[in-house]
């Protein structure tokens, strides 16, 4: 039978990618949205791939929006935490809301997500859990302090709940992607994003389907030596 795989923020840019790229290597996928339902729909009756709705910063609708996935495809084998958001401005200019809705949906979405399919996972002796994080929660970014610290967060989370699932068979890693051309990252204004392509040193932005593939990676049986590691997609920005 084929392995179940949930993907957080699933049905729009790298979470897109992502849930092609698994359902493609042979995994029965569920792709969670937020709040955009025409896309969601319309990704649905593209892909063929099950939408499931809720808010990944809420933690009862992870609980309640996992039993649904459950109940319809079987046990979650692979989580992949992708759900995210920006709320970019100086920190002068931050609001506390700025900063908490950031928080919430890209760090605490996290733990929500992770602690309700741990306790089958640990039951079952078997998980692959991928954290999407960024290479502005490594190397930090002018405007983004919510964004780089919650993403910083999930490099330390990663690293801790590896430890905790090694002895059960999960694995727990991060990848960080570089400028992926999303919605997201065409967000940025257009003189901002010239000067930060100037900085990749291959020369163009990541295509979300760059990121999907290192998913599957991580996410394979055979992947089961690695784990709470870090594998930065960026074109050679930052190595470490
Ligand atoms: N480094 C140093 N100074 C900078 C700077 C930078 N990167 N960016 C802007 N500044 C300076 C400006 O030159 C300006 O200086 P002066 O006041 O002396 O003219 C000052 O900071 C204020 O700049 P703005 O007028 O642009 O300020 P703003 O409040 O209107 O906007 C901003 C600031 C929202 C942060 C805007 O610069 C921006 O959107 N930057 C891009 C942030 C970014 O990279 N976001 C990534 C989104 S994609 C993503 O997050 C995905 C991922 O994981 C990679």
């Amino acid at each position: 039978m084929a392995r179940v795989a949930l993907v957080t923020g699933g049905t729009r840019g790298i979470g897109e990618a992502i849930s092609v790229a698994l359902r493609d290597a042979g995994f029965t996928v569920a792709a969670n949205y937020g709040g955009n339902e025409k896309n969601a729909q319309e990704f649905s009756a593209r892909t063929g791939i099950p939408v499931f709705k809720w808010d990944v910063g809420d933690f009862a609708a992870c609980q309640a929006g996992i039993a649904a996935v459950e109940k319809e495809l079987g046990p979650v084998d692979v989580l992949v935490n992708n759900a995210g958001i920006t709320r970019d401005t100086p920190m002068h200019k931050m609001s506390a809301e700025q900063w908490e809705a950031v928080i919430r949906t890209n760090l605490s979405s996290c733990f929500y997500m992770c602690r309700s399919v741990l306790d089958g996972m640990r039951a079952r002796g078997y998980g692959r859990i991928v954290n999407i994080s960024s290479l502005n929660g490594q190397a930090g970014q002018f405007g983004q302090t919510n964004y780089s610290a919650a993403k910083a967060g999930v490099l330390g989370f990663t690293k801790a709940l590896a430890q905790e699932g090694a002895a059960k068979g999960i694995t727990v890693n991060a990848i960080c992607p570089g400028y992926t051309d999303t919605e997201m990252v065409r967000a940025v204004p257009e003189a901002v994003l010239g000067m930060l392509i100037k900085k990749i040193p291959v020369g163009r932005l990541c295509s979300a389907s760059e990121i999907g593939r290192a998913v599957v990676f991580l996410a394979a049986d055979e992947a089961g030596f690695i784990t709470g590691s870090t594998l930065s997609v960026n074109g050679g920005q930052i190595c470490y």
